[in-house]
């Protein structure tokens, strides 16, 4: 899976996240390409620390500006999270087998551009609409109750 201008969200703040998201996820494939099995284990571990915090950051984004669809999209964070966490384990379990190769090369990716494209898109066009408008030094800051 490559980075390209449409999995762009048009929030420079997500998208800086997306495309270190995407180069791990590169990472994980060299190194199983690479049939390098503790390599793709750490890959993997470091895809799954990423994903951590890159969600928890979208979502105190979404806190902080009261996104409306701050709960579903918080849900296919979660529901990620616990598939990817179960492949990590399998992973350290049993190995580099078929189904942990087929599940990182391709549900994984397919589910990264997936969620850009329909939940994290919405989400930085309404970031953009807040944000952006606000003066820099106002960005990540409480908005002022009005
Ligand atoms: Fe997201």
């Amino acid at each position: 899976m490559e980075w390209s201008a449409e999995l762009s969200v048009g929030f420079d703040e997500v998208d800086a996240q997306h495309r270190e998201f995407i180069r791990l996820l590169e990472e994980v494939d060299a190194r199983i390409e690479a049939v390098d099995e503790r390599g793709a284990a750490a890959g993997l571990r470091a895809l799954v620390s990423a994903a951590i915090r890159h969600f928890a950051a979208e979502e105190a984004m979404m806190e902080r500006w009261q996104y409306p669809d701050r709960q579903a999209h918080k849900r296919s964070h979660d529901l990620f999270l616990q598939d990817v966490l179960a492949l990590e384990r399998e992973e350290a379990e049993v190995g580099l087998t078929q189904e942990v190769v087929d599940w990182a090369r391709s549900r994984l990716p397919e589910w990264i551009s997936f969620h850009m494209l329909t939940n994290d898109a919405p989400l930085g066009r309404f970031l953009a609409s807040r944000a952006m408008g606000a003066p820099a030094e106002a960005r990540g800051r409480e908005p002022k109750a009005s």
